[in-house]
């Protein structure tokens, strides 16, 4: 097994947010072993990608399983099989189960496309369009069992240009998205981003407002 951190990602569709990961590896941007990628979807791109980098793949149904708490602990259940000490959900598009996911609290991130705490849940780029934001953007947070709700780690910004409608603003966003998971993860793989329940750390400092992603890269707001 290698020494360097063993990843696994879940991922519901296209898989561009995988596709980024593994690319800013392969430029020796991300130095992690990536040891599964999940789906609750066996048709996801995101699983092709993964058998096409030779990295082992899961696809599980929910539908065979009685109710969520069960999947999500069979879900869990193998992923920690596989060795995995951090997970990341690119485009996972499931509510978790609490209890399922106690074990990874502090281990676990997502990207979600909007400002949160602003537009949580699906919709996001129409949600902002229509409440007439001038600004709207990604965001990279620990998972908790609250939806979209754990602690904010990174965020990326677009302005909202006038006559924008949601592909536009979609698309515009998505190449930001695929610099800001690689970067938070790898802030996470090399263990100078903790957190264990209180405010999250980064280099041992309370991070008190999210890391912002501009042309360096990840910075901390003025
Ligand atoms: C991304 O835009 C991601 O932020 C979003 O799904 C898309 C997945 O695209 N995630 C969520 O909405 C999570 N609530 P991808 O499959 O091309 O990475």
């Amino acid at each position: 097994m290698s020494s360097l951190p063993r990843i696994a990602v879940l991922a519901s569709g296209r898989g561009s947010n995988l596709a980024a990961l593994l690319a800013a590896r392969e430029r020796g941007e991300l130095p992690v072993d990536f040891v599964l990628v999940g789906s609750d979807k066996a048709a996801a791109g995101a699983l092709r990608m993964a058998e096409a980098a030779n990295i082992p793949t899961l696809a599980l149904d929910p539908r065979s399983y009685p109710d969520r708490r069960a999947f999500d602990l069979d879900l869990f259940a193998r992923i920690a099989a596989s060795g995995a000490e951090l997970l990341v959900l690119a485009g996972f598009m499931r509510i978790l189960d609490g209890e399922a996911l106690a074990p990874w609290i502090g281990r676990m991130i997502n990207i979600h496309p909007s400002l949160l705490p602003k537009y949580r849940g699906l919709h996001t780029h129409r949600r902002a369009l229509e409440a007439g934001d001038t600004e709207h953007g990604a965001s990279v947070h620990f998972v908790t069992a609250e939806l979209d709700g754990g602690p904010v780690i990174a965020q990326a910004r677009v302005a909202i240009e006038p006559g924008d409608d949601e592909e536009q603003l979609a698309e515009r966003l998505l190449p930001l998205e695929h610099r800001l998971l690689p970067a938070v993860l790898g802030l996470l793989a090399t263990r100078r981003l903790r957190w264990d329940g209180q405010a999250p750390r980064l280099d041992d400092q309370p991070l008190l407002t999210p890391l912002v992603l501009n042309e360096q890269g990840l910075q901390t707001r003025e």
